[in-house]
């Protein structure tokens, strides 16, 4: 009997196992497979592996990348976990490597393990330019994307050039375990270093979540009842934050800073639930990633770091900024 069960446990293993292997592969295979007449064989094909698939902020970066991409005739396949999950992040880029691609355009988001996976991945000859989030410590062959210091560093300042008297902040950050999270998070504490009225006096993470950028918004205000503002340092967590804020009408005693101009964040802004944002530019990475691996393949020397711009956003700047769309990049 036990052997029995022994032998049909290994069989299952097995066929799971193949399945996932033919649907990784499949998953990957980006090239038709019976080429129409009019079937136009791309000249590369590149994978952008993000965060999380359907969030507003990386379909802004999808876009970008897409734009890039059919200007210069590339496959590119967009993917990423169905909600953020750094294995699942990590199995991805795996996947993408097995499949050879010309190249491959991910975040660095967890400084400890992906420096490893990078190495693995140029070592095999897959170019890889890190994108929204670098590893600097890695071969990857350059970094597109905000300089998240000084991004969370502008925002400290925002804080202190907005506030009068003493502020109690409480931060809501996407992931502790991020990079560009954490930079964002020091940037903001150096710049509030200076100000003796200023004090941050809780951390929290949402797992780049609204839901649980609420959830903790709730808690922190329950723990800590003199709260007067909060600083958000991922797309969705102002968004979160003004949601409880307004559930228990405090939105007029608390200030808010985020991140990102995603639609909502522009109405928050608009209604003055939202004091000041800080401005990423997704469309451009997205589109300069491309353009850069172009340059790569090709034999080009590119240089390490192409910072996208960063500004702080407040209602007093929405005149001019309304007329961009979503993601701040005018786009045609
Ligand atoms: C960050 C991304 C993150 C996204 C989540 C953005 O501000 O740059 O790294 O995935 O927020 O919503």
């Amino acid at each position: 009997m036990a052997r029995w069960i022994y032998v049909m446990g290994t069989l299952l293993v097995m066929v799971t196992f193949s399945f996932f292997i033919f649907y990784s592969v499949r998953a990957f295979n980006l090239t038709p497979d019976r080429p129409s007449a009019s079937y136009n064989a791309p000249d590369y094909r590149f994978v952008l592996v993000t965060e999380e698939v359907d969030n507003d902020y990386w379909r802004l970066v999808e876009k970008g990348a897409r734009a890039a991409a059919e200007k210069y005739n590339v496959s590119l396949q967009y993917t990423g976990p169905k909600q953020a999950n750094f294995d699942e992040h990590m199995k991805m880029i795996e996947m993408a490597a097995a499949s050879k691609v010309d190249g491959i355009i991910a975040q660095g988001l967890n400084q400890e393990v992906s420096p490893t996976l990078i190495n693995r991945v140029t070592e095999k000859g897959i170019p890889f330019l890190t994108i929204d989030t670098d590893t600097p410590e890695s071969k990857r062959v350059a970094y597109v994307g905000t300089d998240n210091y000084y991004a969370g560093f502008l925002a400290g300042q925002a804080l202190v050039k907005d506030t009068k008297g003493e502020v109690k902040v409480g931060i809501i950050t996407g992931r502790f375990d991020s990079a560009n999270q954490k930079l964002r998070v020091e940037g903001f504490k150096d710049a509030i270093k200076g100000s003796d009225r200023v004090t941050v006096v809780a951390i929290d993470e949402s797992q780049i979540t609204r839901i649980q950028a609420a959830e903790k918004t709730y808690e922190m205000i329950k723990d800590y009842p003199d709260i007067n503002a909060f600083y958000g340092t991922s797309a969705l967590d102002a968004i979160g934050i003004v949601q409880v804020l307004e559930s228990i009408g405090m939105t007029n005693r608390v200030y808010v800073i985020g991140f990102d101009i995603l639609p909502e964040t522009l109405q928050l802004l608009k209604e003055g639930k939202l004091e000041a944002t800080v401005e990423q530019k997704p469309y451009e990475m997205g589109y300069d990633a491309v353009e850069l691996m172009i340059q790569v393949v090709n034999g080009e020397k590119i240089s390490t770091y192409h910072h996208t711009m960063t500004d702080v956003v407040r209602q007093k700047d929405l005149t001019q900024t309304e007329t961009m769309t979503p993601g701040g990049m005018k786009q045609q």
